[in-house]
Parts: C-alpha cells; sequence; structure tokens
C-alpha cells in the first residue's frame, strides 16, 4: 500500500498542481497539522462548530438545538481518504457520529452514490454502509475493541474505480470491488468529503438520553489525499495516484479476515444474502 499527499494549488479554479510522495507501507495520517479551513467548510450547525489547536482540529457539538457538519470544499473522483476522530464520551443510543463520501445532497434519493463510517450511539458500534446509484443497504456494523471515545483513531475510506476499502487505524475492516461487468452496482460519482454529529430517532439507531447532552465529537487530520472532479484531470494515473489500483496483500487479507471474525455483529449478506449479487461472488 502506499499513501499520497496531494496539494491542490488552484487558480481561479482552473489549474491544479499535485506534488505527489510515494510513502511505501504507510497509509498512516501524515499531516494532521494541516488548517480545517484549507480543504473544507463548516457546512450546517455554523454555531455548534468550534475550532481547536489553530484550527488543527474542530469540536462537533449535538445539542437540542442543532448538531453540526462540514464538508469538503472539492469533489473528488477517487483518494484515500482520512480523518481522525473521537466520538463522544456520554454514553448514549440515538447519537450519530460520521466519516463519509457522498456525491450530492439527495441522501434519501435513489440515485446517489455515498461510502459511510457511522457511528451508531457511543458505545462504540461502528456501521460501514455503501450506496450505488440506489438505496443502499449494505450495512455491516462491528463492535470495535476500543472504546473509540476515549482517544482520537484513524478512519479511512479508499474509493478507486477498482475497489473500495474501508480502514480502522491502518486495519482494512471491509472491501468492496468494482465487479460491475457481473451487475454489481458500483459508485462511480464524485464525491463530497463529510464529517457530521446528529440524532435519529429511527429504530436503527435506538433513542437519545438528552438528560446527557451536549454530546461532543473531534475532529483531526484534514489532509486530503485525493484526485479533485476536475474537468482536466486524468483521474487514472497510478503514478501521480498511487491508491488507483489498490491491492490487499495476503497478510492484510488474513487481518481482515481476522477482524471480521471477532468484531462484526451484523452483516447485510447474513439478512439479505438473495438481493444483493455481490453476497454470492467472492468479492474481495
Ligand atoms: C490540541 O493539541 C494538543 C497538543 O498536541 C492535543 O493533546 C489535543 O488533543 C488537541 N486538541 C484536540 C481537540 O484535538
Ligand atoms: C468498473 O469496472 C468496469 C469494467 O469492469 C469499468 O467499465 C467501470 O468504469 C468501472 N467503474 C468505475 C467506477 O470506474
Ligand atoms: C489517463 O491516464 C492513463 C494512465 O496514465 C492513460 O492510460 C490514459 O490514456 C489517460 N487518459 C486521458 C484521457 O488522458
Amino acid at each position: 500500500m502506499t499513501g499520497c499527499i496531494s496539494l491542490s494549488m488552484a487558480s481561479f479554479g482552473l489549474m491544479s498542481i499535485i506534488i505527489c510522495i510515494l510513502l511505501f507501507f504507510a497509509l498512516a495520517p501524515i499531516n494532521a497539522m494541516v488548517d480545517f479551513n484549507q480543504n473544507y467548510y463548516p457546512l450546517w450547525g455554523q454555531n455548534h462548530i468550534t475550532f481547536l489547536n489553530q484550527s488543527t482540529a474542530v469540536q462537533l457539538l449535538l445539542d437540542r438545538n442543532s448538531g453540526a457538519g462540514f464538508r469538503s470544499k472539492l469533489q473528488y473522483e477517487s483518494g484515500l481518504f482520512t480523518i481522525r476522530m473521537k466520538i463522544p464520551d456520554k454514553k448514549t443510543n440515538g447519537v450519530i457520529t460520521t466519516f463519509y463520501l457522498i456525491s450530492d445532497d439527495q441522501a434519501q434519493g435513489v440515485s446517489h452514490d455515498e461510502i459511510d463510517f457511522e457511528f451508531v450511539g457511543t458505545e462504540g458500534k461502528l456501521q460501514t454502509n455503501l450506496f450505488a446509484n440506489d438505496m443502499g443497504g449494505r450495512e455491516e456494523v462491528y463492535q470495535l475493541p476500543f472504546d473509540p471515545s476515549e482517544d482520537y483513531h484513524t478512519y479511512q475510506i479508499l474509493y478507486s474505480p477498482y475497489r473500495i476499502v474501508f480502514f480502522v487505524d491502518n486495519i482494512p475492516v471491509r472491501t468492496f470491488k468494482n465487479n460491475t461487468n457481473r451487475g454489481i452496482n458500483f459508485p462511480t460519482k464524485p464525491m463530497w468529503i463529510e464529517g457530521s454529529l446528529w440524532y435519529s430517532q429511527s429504530l436503527w439507531a435506538g433513542s437519545i438520553n438528552w438528560n446527557r447532552e451536549p454530546f461532543i465529537a473531534y475532529y483531526q487530520d484534514f489532509d486530503i489525499s485525493g484526485c479533485p472532479y476536475q474537468p482536466d484531470n486524468n483521474c487514472t494515473s497510478p503514478v501521480l495516484y498511487p491508491w488507483i489500483r489498490p491491492k490487499l496483500d495476503q497478510k492484510q487479507l488474513q487481518v481482515m479476515r481476522n477482524f471480521r471474525q471477532r468484531h462484526m455483529v451484523y452483516s447485510y449478506c447474513r439478512h439479505n444474502r438473495g438481493r444483493f449479487p455481490e453476497c454470492v461472488h467472492q468479492n474481495t
């Protein structure tokens, strides 16, 4: 695996110079000191977002009035997207802490792409999901072997035309291969990168204990390694974009299998096998 730092210097949005440093076997965050405002902006709940440490960290606050969310300034066609986050330490259901990619605002619509990390409640249940021009329904849930509210941990989504991989602290926890030729839907659209803290009243999330408000999440590492969506960009060069052809080696596959065996508590494939063709094909 390789990591890559890309610095986009846009002049009037026309030109971007990509400086790319290849780091073998380095998936870990490379520069945690990047200013939030360089790559992201507050999307909603502005008065519930606080900038810390010269804006190299942000705090999102959820109370009865609002939660908050942020979004990348650019859309990306591919990338290895990293965030460090610490979810709220007050234990409750209903609170959702997220880091995800989304193709547009139609989160409830049928024709958008989305790739999600979502903490459901604050007890360490982490869900991943994937929408590919459809209604999603590809949930997996892991009970993490650590308390994600105690420290920062690193969450990464690798998005390439060949494969999607979710990583937690550099451990691949899920992969989804482009098997379009077998009739399996695969996300294709340029993506925003977003993070948010909100609450859900749905059965899925359970009900929130408002006695414990406010709920506070922290985010760090606002560096973005991605190929921005721009008419002139060729995002398929494996030299400039080493994540383009991700391949998990035998050791990583074994680490992933171990993680899933020990910590996966729900998988859509176990429950909906017939509905999703990827559940009956080898998908790694
Ligand atoms: C701010 O920086 C200090 C020192 O590096 C660090 O310990 C702390 O976690 C940071 N705060 C946040 C909210 O990330
Ligand atoms: C997925 O692979 C097919 C070929 O199998 C290719 O035509 C398509 O462009 C790929 N999907 C994306 C998102 O690039
Ligand atoms: C984009 O880059 C790839 C790999 O370097 C190359 O094969 C392809 O021809 C390029 N496409 C365009 C439109 O320049």
